[in-house]
């Protein structure tokens, strides 16, 4: 799972350098958060170095990946440890000072707060009440262990051994988890401490190509056939690859939206233009994502100027098809490459949803097929969105649910199941 940890300026922040060790040997992917005081204790490099990720400090750092708000979104777990009389407080008033305030109010996971102080701060009316505070919220508060403070004094006050702060995060964690995927195969706290897939950074040097949007096919001089496609989820895949670290090319069809900095954009109209620009950019990348609804008919013969109405009768348009993208990536990928489909069906006679896209995903045969039933206000501008993903057998390997940047998630999630099968 990704655990965030915390670290605030106690002379015990050294004792969280073990926690995270221990963390690492357990599987997990830990990124840390020291606050400005806590590295007079303990310096950024050794967050770095024993993490294997940047440990960021200032709500400034790194502004286009919005860290503020990922690195809580994103985390399994938290874990502040120490956690100082003044975090408490600031915690207690949902102040988000700094990098890690912002952290602790933007998680929706469990929480878990270590403090450590004298035992006159600890015994405090002001802490006592920050600590009920917290407790009344849901945040698990480790009681301190008794013995040798900092000074000569001794009582209630030290941070408990890194091992009793270690499964006391797991328990918090197993008290409020559930997993998301078919088999038991999701990451996170299913009862098993070590880690399963889920990383922070997993995508970092990976190059993720996405198509976006809805194709238009000309008509006439200024009419098209097109499709109610908004892009909203091809984006958000494009956002959520780019937050796990990879450089992303999204190539768009029709979207209005604006892109998330430091994504390449390649505007295209048609299915022909579509094909060519993923084409010739597919070679490149690591994972080819077809989130785009793309015709499957152009017009056969698209008139240069306006059609005119003529008479009483109706228009017949001879629509021939254009080629199937996906099929054609998925049939000369190269080696450890990963393509994905997506599949809006809606059911009928011949099938539920889920049958017609087990039939495609066999036809199509994407490593991933993402399908997700549309209709009236099902998929399509809605902000939320429910998937099952189907291998390239027509197997469900997982669901998501949730905003589209939630599935977008899942779905890279479930990418990287199949490189770590392949690998
Ligand atoms: N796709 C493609 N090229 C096409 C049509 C679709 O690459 N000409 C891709 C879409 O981007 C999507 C997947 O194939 O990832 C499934 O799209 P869909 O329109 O559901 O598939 P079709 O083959 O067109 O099937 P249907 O007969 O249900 O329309």
């Amino acid at each position: 799972m990704r655990v965030l940890l915390g670290v605030t300026g106690g002379i015990a922040a050294y004792k969280a350098a073990l926690v995270l060790r221990l963390l690492k040997e357990d599987g997990h992917d830990v990124r840390v958060i020291p606050t400005a005081a806590s590295l007079n204790f303990v310096g950024r490099a050794t967050w770095e170095a024993l993490s294997g990720h940047p440990a960021p400090t200032d709500t400034f750092e790194d502004v286009p990946s919005v860290q503020h708000v990922r690195l809580g979104q994103r985390a399994d777990a938290v874990v502040v440890a120490p956690v100082t009389a003044d975090f408490l407080a600031q915690m207690a008033a949902g102040r988000a000072t700094d990098l890690l305030g912002n952290a602790l109010l933007a998680t929706e996971a469990p929480v878990l707060v270590c403090p450590a102080m004298h035992t006159e701060m600890w015994n405090d009316p002001s802490v006592v009440a920050n600590v009920e505070t917290l407790r009344s919220r849901g945040v698990t508060v480790l009681e301190p262990a008794v013995g040798r403070l900092t000074g000569p004094d001794s009582g209630p006050g030290r941070l408990p051994d890194p091992e009793v702060i270690v499964a006391a995060l797991y328990d918090t964690v197993g008290a409020g988890s559930s997993g998301t995927s078919l088999g038991g195969a999701i990451g996170g706290a299913n009862g098993d401490n070590r880690a399963t897939n889920g990383s922070w950074g997993d995508l970092e040097g990976a190059h993720v190509l996405i198509s976006a949007g809805g194709t238009r096919e000309p008509i006439d001089a200024v009419r098209y056939l097109g499709n109610r496609s908004s892009g909203h989820q091809g984006l958000a895949l494009a956002e959520a690859a780019r937050e796990r670290g990879a450089t992303v090319t999204v190539v768009a069809a029709n979207v209005t939206l604006p892109l998330g900095e430091g994504i390449e954009r390649v505007d295209v109209e048609t299915a022909a233009e579509l094909a060519e620009a993923v084409r010739s950019r597919a070679a490149t990348a690591d994972i080819v994502i077809m989130a785009a609804a793309v015709a499957d008919y152009r017009v056969a013969e698209v008139a240069s100027t306006k059609l005119k109405k003529e008479g009483e009768s109706g228009l017949t348009l001879e629509l021939v098809q254009t080629e199937d993208i996906l099929a054609g990536l998925a049939a000369s990928k190269r080696p450890g490459q990963v393509v994905v489909g997506f599949a809006a069906e809606t059911g009928d006679a011949a099938g539920t949803v889920l049958e017609h896209g087990a039939a495609k995903a066999r036809r199509k045969g994407a490593d991933l097929l993402v399908v997700n039933e549309v209709g009236e206000s099902k998929g399509f501008g809605t902000p939320d969105n429910t998937v099952t993903m189907l291998d390239a057998a027509g197997e469900p390997v997982a669901q998501a649910s949730g905003t589209k940047l939630a599935v977008a998630h899942a779905v890279l999630d479930g990418i990287g199941r199949l490189q770590d099968t392949a690998s």
